[in-house]
């Protein structure tokens, strides 16, 4: 397993987590950050993983940046991945060459509230649940086929940080548990549907 991370990381340590009680069967061979001094790089130091800094800044290019991501997941073996609060786009190059084994997790029910600021933008349209989505990356924003989500209510004295962090309990429960059933169970995409179950 790759991770892709650029902030804190508690995504990933939940992975991690779950990998190490057995309840995951995966190990994580990478975690690459394009931001030097993410929290989550150091967390993953600390727990004696493979950690690379591939900072964006200072590359020529988008393309080149990615270039030097991708070769550092061949490198490491990595046949999966897990973006993890990563802040960047990645290219249909990269997506294509792990369509179907590349997931990320947004702070939403999507396709409500794709992009940034999510949780503001749950409150600013006044819904009285939100949540999280773990879903298969495609070319688009936050737009591949949905694994797992969870529903979190939003209440009435909510600030975009009490119903993130409500939200973020239920993240680190919905991104395990997706890991776990896409390899562990026989399972297709038809249409936009992820259907367990399918030979
Ligand atoms: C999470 O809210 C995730 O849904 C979003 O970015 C945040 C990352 O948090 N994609 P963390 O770095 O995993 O703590």
């Amino acid at each position: 397993m790759g991770i892709l991370l650029s902030g804190r990381g508690s995504n990933f340590l939940a992975l991690h987590a779950a990998m190490e009680r057995g309840e995951v069967p995966a190990e994580v061979a990478l975690v690459v950050s394009n931001v030097a001094d993410a929290p989550g790089l150091a967390r993953a130091r600390a727990l004696g993983l493979e950690a690379a800094a591939i900072p964006h800044a200072g590359e020529p290019s988008r393309a080149a940046h990615e270039a030097k991501v991708a070769s550092a997941l061949a490198a490491a073996g990595v046949e999966w991945i897990c973006l993890a609060g990563y802040m960047r786009l990645l290219s249909p190059e990269l997506v294509g060459r792990y369509r179907r084994r590349m997931l990320n997790i947004h702070p939403s029910l999507l396709p409500a509230f794709p992009g940034l600021d999510v949780q503001q933008q749950a409150l600013d349209w006044g819904v009285k649940l939100s949540g999280c989505t773990v879903h298969l990356v495609d070319e688009g924003l936050d737009s591949g086929p949905i694994v797992v989500q969870r529903a979190v209510p939003v209440l009435d004295d909510d600030t975009a940080e009490t119903l993130a962090a409500r939200i973020l309990e239920q993240e680190h429960q919905a991104y395990p548990e997706a890991l776990r059933r896409l390899l562990t169970e026989p399972w297709g995409v038809e249409g936009r549907r992820v259907v367990f179950g399918a030979s």
